[in-house]
């Protein structure tokens, strides 16, 4: 009886233990706001074509982690989506497909549903702009405003295509961009560079539809005066200094250039008809309407108590999207909020940048995509390894690069070699010494305690990871358990200690359970089937995050474990070979247009080494980034090389977006002799590579780097 008493109060001072360490990191990491609940939404996805690795990198992914993670901690939480299902890019499709749009996006708003649906993203709700509802609260919402006197009514001269006798809208018409002269710029944004553009800020502009040079026609529409509402949105920006820099880079170069009256109809037939009586052929901006979508999703979701979700301080608005959506969530939607009154505002917009494919931009049109419904064909039952790669790559602070190679290596290496390795490791050994029963154990050695104080602290690291949008390294973290495990059973080899100390050998797979526990849980978020499967395997019900807090009794001593089964399996080389074939294909059948014949330059005579080591090469990180007046190529940048702050301007104005640039990293030549380049005195040079068609691209180092890291 004095034993068993002894041996409880050994196990509740081990609790304590562990419990103050936790809330001890808790209370150091986590003194923000609290909310009552949160709303998460992602972008509502054009119903023109089917989803590619590039939307669920950039948005689905990253939200679905933070919702599962949310769940798990037991919040109050809705995950809204859906299609958006007007404008341009819409009616275009219909135009080429010689189909009706309502056709278009019946189609695409399945096919999409039903990739995401198997794919196993947890929407709460997948509403579509073109419902009964969406189309009512966006009517109400401009008839708010247009009450309370918010548009300008305006009578301007817009692109007309006479020959195919409509306006010329956002894209319908193409031309050159201003900033970086790609020639198939859109009216309303420059795919290349990213620049929001108005139809008259093309240089050469033509129509979409006919090829023909537009003329200027007189058409009446209904602007939000923008500029009104700058000091708001500086205000609302700077009460938000916690969000993502590339985020923050693309508000401050609107801002700083001075927001701007924008129209927010459109003279199309396709969309929310405008509520007014003089509007006749006459639609809502597709800007305006979709994300009031995510609204109509809620009210769909649950009519009668929407509200909270959007009028409550206390609910926590979250939009995952993609770099070509900022604006249009960061200052567009907040202003019409703020002006319709009693709407709550986005409190974080954890956009991502783009991710590319093989080292080229993914596109639609020349087929340059790995799509979604053909991986759930060709990688059935694959989900979580593509969650996993798109994760570990995801592009949170710059474009990143999928490549089959690196989808195999990190499914080989990775999940194979590393978590389904350990799961399986455990399992097999407490099957082959205690016939699947789990171990109980008596005493702690100090490396029992080591691994699980860093059990803890990982756990901890992915909280903050994930609660702060950085989902990469949440994952990393997660990874880090598994190879912790590892580690542990290497290092401690109970299949040794088994022939002299059983009882150690219980310590030790104890253990090895217990992280094997933890990961049922913390794998969630990341890898769902998985965490399902590792919990039929423990033959337990799935846990919820909270019940981490247990550890390190996650599972009781006597239970009895089932067989272990293959989490992952290798890739084979073949499987990998067949994309690539594939993409092999697209390219042939889209080959590059315009291919230039310049031939790569000879090299330089050679220099002694004490020449090159003459030249200080550093990291430094972009602080500011702007356009230099009066120059078309110069662009100035204000740079931390982590020793000073210099600035330094640079020839790429017509290859960059300024704002895009904020936040990256860049390499310079730091000693070179300081020169006055158009009345700026330059402290440097930025390296980039010019490729053979005289295209210049910046030199980026792969990871983040400390500004000031050397190179040589
Ligand atoms: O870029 C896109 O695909 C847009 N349809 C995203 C809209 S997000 C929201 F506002 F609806
Ligand atoms: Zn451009």
């Amino acid at each position: 009886k004095k034993k068993k008493k002894k041996k409880k109060k050994k196990k509740k001072k081990k609790k304590a233990y562990y419990f103050s360490i936790i809330l001890l990191l808790k209370i150091i990491t986590k003194m923000e706001k609290q909310f009552d609940r949160y709303l998460v939404t992602a972008a509502l996805i054009y119903a023109n074509g089917p989803v590619h690795i590039g939307h669920l990198a950039g948005a689905y992914i990253p939200a679905d982690i933070y919702v599962c993670y949310l769940r798990s901690q037991g919040k109050e939480v809705i995950f809204v989506s859906g299609t958006d299902e007007h404008g341009v890019p819409i009616t275009i499709k219909a135009r080429d497909a010689k189909r009706p749009p309502q056709e278009i996006v019946d189609t695409y708003h399945m096919m999409i549903e039903k990739s995401f649906y198997q794919f196993g993203l947890t929407f709460d709700v997948y509403a579509r702009t073109s419902s009964y509802t969406h189309h009512r609260t966006s009517e109400d919402f401009f008839t708010t405003l247009y009450k309370k006197k918010a548009f300008e009514e305006k009578i301007t001269e817009q692109y007309y295509d006479p020959v195919a006798k409509q306006f010329l809208a956002d894209r319908y018409i193409v031309g050159t961009c201003p900033h970086c002269k790609n020639e198939n710029a859109y009216g309303d944004q420059c795919e290349k560079c990213g620049s929001t553009l108005n139809p008259s800020d093309l240089l050469n502009p033509r129509s979409t539809l006919s090829g023909e040079k537009p003329v200027l026609r007189k058409t009446k529409n209904w602007y939000l005066p923008l500029e009104k509402y700058q000091e708001r949105i500086e205000k609302y920006l700077e009460s938000h200094k916690e969000w993502k820099i590339n985020v923050l880079g693309q508000c401050k170069s609107w801002l700083t250039q001075g927001l701007q009256s924008r129209s927010m109809t459109r003279d199309l037939d396709w969309g929310v008809k405008v509520p007014l009586p003089d509007a006749e052929g006459k639609v809502l901006y597709v800007w305006f309407d979709a994300p009031i979508g995510y609204i109509s999703a809620t009210k769909e979701l649950i009519p009668s108590d929407w509200e909270k979700f959007w009028k409550d301080p206390k609910t926590k608005l979250v939009h995952f999207i993609g770099k070509d959506n900022i604006v249009f969530h960061t200052i567009i939607f907040p202003a019409m909020l703020i002006e319709h009154g009693g709407y709550i505002l986005p409190d974080n917009v954890p956009a991502n940048e783009f991710m590319n494919l093989e080292g080229q931009k993914i596109s639609t049109s020349r087929n340059w995509a790995v799509w979604l419904h053909e991986y759930l064909i060709d990688f059935k039952g694959k989900q979580d390894v593509l969650r996993y790669v798109l994760t570990a790559n995801a592009p949170e602070t710059k474009d990143s690069d999928f490549s089959w190679k690196d989808f195999q290596t990190k499914n080989n290496s990775e999940l194979v070699g590393i978590l389904g390795n350990f799961v399986n490791r455990t399992f097999v050994l407490v099957h082959k010494y205690f016939e699947g029963v789990v171990p109980s154990f008596e005493e702690l050695q100090e490396k029992d305690k080591e691994v699980l104080l860093s059990l803890q602290k990982l756990i901890s690291k992915i909280e903050v990871s994930i609660e702060n949008f950085k989902f990469r390294d949440a994952l990393s973290f997660f990874m880090d358990i598994p190879r912790l495990g590892n580690k542990y059973l290497t290092e401690t080899e109970p299949w040794k200690e088994i022939d002299t100390d059983t009882e150690r050998v219980k310590t030790i797979l104890n253990i090895a359970i217990q992280i094997t526990a933890t990961l049922h849980i913390t794998a969630k978020p990341f890898l769902p089937n998985t965490a399902s499967k590792i919990s039929q395997m423990l033959a337990i019900p799935p846990k919820k995050w909270t019940y981490l807090k247990n550890l390190p009794e996650l599972i009781e001593p006597e239970h009895t474990i089932d067989q272990p089964f293959i989490l992952f399996e290798k890739i084979e080389d073949e499987m990998i070979e067949k994309q690539l074939q594939k993409l092999e294909l697209s390219k042939k059948n889209h080959p590059p247009t315009n291919p230039q014949n310049t031939t790569t330059p000879p090299i330089k005579s050679n220099i002694p080494y004490e020449e090159f080591e003459k030249m200080d090469i550093r990291i430094a990180t972009v602080l500011e980034c702007e356009k230099v007046p009066k120059s078309e190529k110069l662009l100035r940048f204000l740079l931390d090389t982590g020793l000073d702050k210099r600035t330094v301007v640079s020839g790429i104005a017509s290859y960059y977006n300024p704002s895009e640039l904020i936040g990256k990293q860049v390499v310079l030549l730091a000693n070179l002799t300081p020169r006055k380049i158009m009345g700026i005195e330059s402290h440097g040079m930025i390296l980039s590579a010019e490729d053979k068609n005289k295209t210049l691209k910046l030199i980026q180092p792969k990871t983040e780097t400390n500004p000031g890291a050397t190179i040589g």
